[in-house]
């Protein structure tokens, strides 16, 4: 697919197969950041095919890191970062600017990162804050990319974060190595902790009480061998398509189980969906599972509070299908998702329009009434991956064709999810 490129998504009456996913994003971008400044060699399998994490691939290669890329493995071996006077860029990926920017905080040299159009709108004054408290100096614009990090002896602090992110904490957290004494970072809402779990899978000891999480300067990590499991934000896509058809019968082996992750499952079960969970295993400490998924009627459902922060990066999917509900969704405590990769409120809001559903946009949410018959429409991605994946789903139940207006956003989580979509509907 070019950059630019439309997909027409036409109805279907089931969905049907298995499908393995690509590693998680989340657990990818910590294993390569990670095993680039561990001791000895990375090595990872399954690791996440999208564009985001071939960013983060990509600035540690800057940074004078040996990684290789095989079409089955990623090899990092790990060593001293470089001093490189050339810019880091980050693409479209909020994580890598961010976790990369912890550990740069704690190196004796300065670097500067950028991004992508998307990526210079986003808030990045919720890590500079932090960071700078611990010693490093960073100049930025007003608060947004481009970053200039000079880093340097860190300090540890004790920080409670004002937002609830995960790549906020496990920034801190990175930077924390770096650090004299022990960082501790609260958490408002407990978000994802895969930071946490990734240090202690390299050798590191993180604390954890209640919401906080701590980790003592000077710890040295080793590298690892690991195999990424399927990343549930992407299967989120393809358990809510299921969910849309009574009859369907989906397959996911090594699906990333984490509690921290798959409220997801809860959720579409408490919507109607019946989920069966086999051959739950643990590696480095996350958790992973077969799961089978059947459609059935679609229920309402209410996400609000903790589920927000637990189902960010599932809301737009959750949000596309709620006109097939009986009852509708609502989604509140959601401000968070205007400041992602799109105004991700805005956008499901507008394209659900489009589509002919009734929809009632807040400040921080969605309602979104149910049993709404909606039509194909042309929907634009506004450039999300997110926006353009969940549209597709919509759209396999509306009236008529849709079509995705800049459908290759998908490429930066899942360059292969139309391929995949396309098998499982056949
Ligand atoms: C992520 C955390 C979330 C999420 C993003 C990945 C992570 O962002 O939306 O896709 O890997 O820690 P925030 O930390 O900004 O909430």
């Amino acid at each position: 697919m070019t950059p630019g490129s439309s997909v027409m998504i036409r109805p279907v009456r089931h969905l049907q197969g298995t499908v393995r996913l690509p590693g998680d994003k989340s657990i990818s971008h910590r294993y390569a950041m990670l095993g680039a400044i561990a001791e000895g060699t990375t090595r990872l399998t399954n690791f996440s095919t999208g564009a985001d994490c071939a960013s983060t691939l990509s600035c540690l290669r800057t940074l004078g890191v040996e990684c290789e890329r095989t079409a089955t493995e990623v090899v990092i071996q790990g060593r001293t970062l470089q001093a490189t006077l050339s810019a880091l860029d980050c693409g479209n990926s909020g994580s890598t600017m961010r976790m990369l920017s912890g550990i740069l905080a704690g190196q004796q040299f300065s670097s500067e990162l950028t991004g992508d159009e998307s990526l210079s709108r986003r808030p990045m004054a919720r890590i500079i804050q932090p960071l700078e408290l611990m010693g490093a100096r960073i100049s930025s614009m007003e608060g947004k990319p481009p970053l200039k990090i000079s880093g340097g002896h860190l300090h540890a602090v004790d920080y409670a974060m004002p937002v609830a992110s995960a790549q906020v904490k496990s920034s801190l957290l990175f930077a924390g190595l770096y650090a004299d004494g022990t960082t501790r970072v609260t958490e408002p809402i407990r978000t994802r902790d895969h930071g946490e779990i990734a240090l202690r899978a390299f050798g590191a000891e993180v604390k954890r009480d209640r919401n906080s999480a701590s980790i003592a300067g000077g710890q040295k990590l080793r590298g690892i061998e690991a195999a990424i499991p399927g990343d549930i934000s992407s299967a989120a896509f393809f358990l809510c398509a299921a969910a849309l058809f009574p009859g369907s019968h989906l397959t996911i082996p090594d699906l990333l189980m984490n509690p921290a992750r798959a409220r997801l499952l809860d959720v579409l079960v408490s919507m109607g969906l019946r989920i069966s969970v086999l051959a739950l295993e643990e590696h480095h400490g996350e958790p992973r599972g077969t799961i089978q998924a059947e459609g059935s009627e679609l229920n309402e459902v209410t996400i609000a509070g903790a589920d927000t922060a637990a189902l960010i990066d599932e809301i737009p999917v959750l949000a596309a299908i709620a006109p097939y509900t009986k009852n509708g969704i609502e989604i509140r405590d959601a401000a968070e998702l205007r400041v992602k990769e799109s105004d991700r409120i805005a956008a499901i809001a507008t394209n659900l329009r489009a589509m002919g559903a009734e929809v009632e946009e807040r400040e921080d949410g969605l309602r979104i009434p149910g049993q709404q018959e909606i039509h194909g429409a042309r929907i634009h991605s506004h450039g999300d991956h997110r926006i353009a994946m969940a549209f597709a789903i919509a759209a396999l139940r509306a009236e008529g064709e849709t079509m995705i207006e800049d459908a290759n956003a998908a490429v930066i989580s899942y360059p292969e999810f139309f391929q995949t979509l396309q098998t499982l509907t056949n």
